[in-house]
């Protein structure tokens, strides 16, 4: 089954909804000239949050002060805190640039997402308790093993083992963690169940998957995740972070990994091309204001937005006559894989997609409104994947990095159709170089190595070697 040719045939698609279609392209193209406004307002926002005034990108120190040598040795565990699984793995680091994991996955429950903070902490706790359990027996026999915490939020980090959660982001919502280190909490929670558990180091996904791609392969420079929520890292040197200066006492050429939280970009509202659509999608989530670059691009907002649209088009008269669209309200209902079965629907008259909005939601669809869907998804996920190439020429370009890969993780990345194709295109579009095509451009996004478990368990390595070489 192959896609229907991109451009499929639009001569029994009425004038009305021709326009319609117009008018989305319109407000969701980003052109080469805005994609080069953006990164240049990028470029300066990122230097900025390295600054001691700061901006809205928090550019967070992590405190993660070597590049990996590849010799990292050792048993680790990590513990991935993620939206929709909480991930356990024991990893083995071989020595030599490769390891061994074994995993369990946990369901988390969606109501812990909006609780209370010591029902979180006492779960994660739990679910270690059964991980060990099951891999090692009976845990008086464990001696004591080192935690690597792949925390994915803002944390201000003044030590590698210390995260003050800024704020919640990707709709939790938990009272009584933000403004506070999570790790007492979690320590907490471990001590209780006198778990053998160290909490060695607290990572963003952003950092483990930078740390464990360069492992891999030297060439990456930079961990980039386009899932639920999107964000990247890469590493600065102290010289470059006035922001530190008086606090870390180490030469200005020491190597920092920065977990940018670019989510927060243009928070300030200066540059983002944002549809009425995307500024409601932000006043309705929990957290207005706040992560306006991630609330155009990741994995959570992506659907909302498409769903926003469809009903002011049913609103305005132009589609779904007479029909009742009560299921099709509820906020979420659909997510970005529904997103992704529109865009993938290999029929010309796009059969699959009727069958979804049919058997989801009990809504009718003809032909020509299937069409104008397939467009407008085209245009939500094209969008995505273009202003996702600014923040990665920004960073390209305040440090001066011309050839290099980008470690990439996340469902955005690895399941969205042509989001890669569309992202190198952006990226060839700002660099002006002559070909579209991945495969002969000098910076790459490609599949990183898994961030949360081998990069959570590298660091943890990392930091215990500083702390024996007698280093902070
Ligand atoms: C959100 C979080 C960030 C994380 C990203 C991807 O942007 O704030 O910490 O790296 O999602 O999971």
């Amino acid at each position: 089954k192959r896609p229907p040719s991109r451009k499929g045939s639009m001569a029994d698609v009425p004038r009305n909804l021709l326009d319609q279609i117009k008018a989305f392209e319109e407000l969701f193209t980003v052109d080469t000239a805005k994609l080069n406004e953006i990164v240049d307002h990028f470029v300066s926002e990122l230097k900025k949050g390295l600054s001691k005034e700061g901006g809205s990108i928090p550019m967070i120190p992590t405190f993660v002060m070597d590049w990996p040598t590849g010799k990292e040795k050792g048993a680790y565990l990590a513990l991935d805190m993620g939206g929709t699984n909480l991930r356990v793995c024991e990893i083995i680091l071989d020595g030599n640039r490769s390891f061994d994991t074994i995993q369990s996955k946990y369901h988390m429950p969606p109501e812990l997402k909006v609780g209370d903070s010591e029902a979180l902490w006492d779960y994660v706790a739990e679910c270690m308790e059964a991980f060990i359990a099951s891999y090692h027996g009976s845990i008086e026999e464990v001696e004591k093993l080192h935690l690597g915490f792949t925390f994915s939020y803002p944390c201000t980090q003044y030590a590698i083992n210390h995260g003050i959660l800024q704020r919640w982001t990707k709709g939790f919502d938990i009272e009584g963690v933000e403004g506070k280190d999570v790790v007492p909490m979690l320590a907490k929670a471990f001590e209780k169940r006198n778990l053998p558990i160290t909490v060695t180091a607290l990572i963003n996904d952003t950092t483990g998957t930078l740390v464990a791609s360069n492992y891999t392969d030297p060439s990456f420079k930079m961990g980039v995740i386009f899932g639920t929520g999107c964000n990247a890292a890469y590493y600065d040197t102290l010289g470059n972070i006035p922001k530190l200066e008086g606090k870390v006492s180490l030469p200005p050429d020491t190597p920092m990994a920065i977990n940018t939280e670019w989510g927060a970009f243009d928070n300030e509202k200066v540059v983002l091309p944002r549809t009425k659509y995307d500024v409601q999608v932000d006043e309705e989530s929990p957290r207005p204001g706040q992560q306006c670059f991630e609330k155009l691009i990741s994995g959570l907002y992506l659907a909302e937005i498409f769903r926003l649209c469809v009903l002011d088009m049913h609103d305005c008269g132009l589609i779904f006559e007479n029909l009742d669209v009560t299921a099709f309200r509820k906020p979420y209902c659909i997510d970005a894989s529904f997103l992704a079965m529109i865009e993938m629907d290999p029929f010309e008259n796009l059969s699959e997609t009727e069958e979804l909005f049919l058997t989801k939601f009990g809504l009718k669809t003809t032909e020509p409104e299937r069409k104008l869907f397939r467009r407008l998804a085209e245009l939500i996920g094209t969008r995505s994947a273009r202003l996702s190439a600014c923040g990665v020429a920004a960073i390209a370009k305040k440090t001066g990095m011309t050839e290099f890969h980008a470690g990439a993780d996340g469902s955005v990345f690895n399941k969205y159709p042509f989001f890669r194709e569309r992202g190198a295109e952006a990226l060839s579009e700002i660099f002006n170089w002559p070909s579209k095509k991945q495969k002969d451009h000098p910076i790459k996004i490609l599949p990183a190595e898994d961030g949360s478990g081998v990069g959570a368990a590298l660091i943890a390595a990392m930091t215990l070697s500083r702390q024996e070489r007698g280093e902070k």
